[in-house]
């Protein structure tokens, strides 16, 4: 099919069928006001809010949350939710509510836990990089856990524990060496990345948190990746931890608590496509490996929790022809959902009032100036006209949070709907802030001075 070339109303190229599917998991109903989530119209949200704008389905977290801690009911285990995906304050009180511990990546995202009601016992700090600042004050904090990723970093926080007389739990990070079937950019436990340490330094690793009188080894701990749809990598890696638990305990390791398995476990993003990664699959493969060693498992789900949760609304601005191609020029940017420039990711576009047009390919893009810069090529959608608008599908995870301020643009709002009710749980950035601190004159004071 040539690029806009029109098509019957309602046929989308993608499948109009697999979108059900995708509107199921966000929590997403059309009805005659056009798509509804948890009983609010994205209409009257955008007309509200004004676009772009994040809106996330309360229920729909809940329901995620649920069908894991269900799938996992028989192995003892908990869930640490990975801040990173969504680390609204609100998002993180709900995951609070529903019981969940947390996983962090630096001292900022601690601070947002405690500040939406967790305890620091039920923090997790994983990350290659932690800054001495940023182990004071975790550990300082009494965080649950410091995930380790190299020696070099472990030595750093047993003198961190020492100097601040607090004795710390550590998880190591173990490289597993296993090969993921995703995006090369989250991959994340082949041999020749940065993360976690190498297999063969773990018994030193051990040996020397052992010694030490602030650390104790309390999880041996792998990531594997994001956006995973296959159990076997886990059933592999994890069968490498168990292994290495074994050696760890026939060395003297008896402080172990918990079998961290990550997060990674991936979600729908494209109609017809089959569902993300069953978490019953998961827990069958992991149940008798956590058995072999009888230690309760921890995971880290970010995207699993949030992702099909989200929708980012935005509005049409122009429609263009050009070099043979038709363009969606949208209110929506790369800095808003960096994922479909950054990692050519697929998010559904939808009207949110159908207008019964006809279909065509088109390239939905942003107003930055990048070509880089766009939320779907060649796609095949209703062929929308100025002033009306979409909701990318899927913008729960990584959306928000990846956004920036190129070109001066201030962040979206992020919205929060639940059980018929909606609030703006962060307002769009104003764009006078982005700028308020800056000076436009820093050596006028000292030359005054003389
Ligand atoms: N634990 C650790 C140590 C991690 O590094 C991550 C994600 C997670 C847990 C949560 O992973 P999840 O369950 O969400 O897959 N920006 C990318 C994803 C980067 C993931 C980084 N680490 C994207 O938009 O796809």
């Amino acid at each position: 099919m040539g690029k806009g070339v029109l098509m019957p109303a309602g046929q989308r190229g993608s499948g109009a069928g697999g979108q059900e599917a995708l509107f199921a998991d966000a929590g997403l109903t059309a009805g005659t006001d056009g798509l509804m989530m948890a009983g609010v119209s994205l209409a009257r949200i955008a007309h509200e809010a004004g676009t772009p704008v994040f809106v996330y389905n309360a229920e729909a977290i809940r329901r995620q949350f649920r069908a894991l801690e269900s799938a996992f009911a028989s192995i003892p285990h908990r869930i640490c939710y990975a801040v990173k995906a969504n680390s609204n304050l609100a998002v993180l009180r709900l995951m609070h509510d529903l019981g969940a511990g947390v996983d962090l990546v630096s001292a900022g995202e601690m601070r947002r836990a405690l500040v939406a009601g967790f305890s620091a016992e039920s923090l997790v700090f994983s990350g290659v990089g932690k800054t001495v600042a940023e182990l004071e004050e975790t550990v300082a904090a009494g965080v649950g856990q410091v995930n380790v990723e190299s020696l070099e970093e472990l030595k750093l926080l047993g003198a961190v524990a020492a100097r601040l007389d607090c004795v710390t739990a550590v998880g190591i990070r173990v490289n597993p060496d296993v090969t993921t079937d995703t995006h090369p950019y989250i991959s994340t436990s082949h041999g020749s990345i940065k993360f976690g340490v190498p297999h063969d330094q773990v018994a030193t690793a051990a040996d020397y948190i052992r010694q030490h009188p602030y650390l104790r080894l309390t999880a041996v701990a792998m990531h594997l990746g994001s956006q995973l749809l296959d159990v076997a990598p886990y059933a592999e890696a994890l069968g490498k931890l168990v292994v290495l638990v074994k050696e760890l305990r026939a060395a003297g390791t008896t402080t172990l608590k918990s079998l961290d398995i990550g997060g990674g476990l991936g979600i729908r993003y494209e109609p017809d496509a089959e569902p993300g990664l069953d978490p019953a699959a998961l827990a069958s493969v992991v149940a008798p490996l956590a058995a072999q060693v009888g230690l309760p498992i921890m995971m880290e789900p970010g995207r699993f929790l949030v992702g099909s949760a989200g929708v980012l609304l935005t509005e049409v601005l122009y429609r263009k022809h050009s070099g043979g191609r038709e363009f969606v020029i949208v209110d929506a940017a790369m800095n808003d959902l960096l994922r479909p420039s950054l990692y050519r990711a697929h998010h559904e576009i939808v009207e949110v009032l159908p207008a019964g047009r006809p279909s065509a390919m088109v390239d939905v893009v942003g107003p930055i100036c990048e070509t880089g810069d766009f939320l779907a090529l060649e796609r095949v959608m209703p062929l929308v006209e100025p002033g009306e608008r979409l909701a990318v599908l899927g913008a729960g995870a990584y959306g928000f949070v990846m956004s920036s301020n190129y070109n001066t643009r201030g962040r979206a709002a992020e919205v929060l709907v639940d059980g018929g009710r909606s609030a703006v749980v962060r307002p769009r950035e104003p764009v006078n802030a982005l700028f308020a601190s800056e000076s436009v004159d820093p050596f006028a004071t000292l030359s005054d001075n003389g």
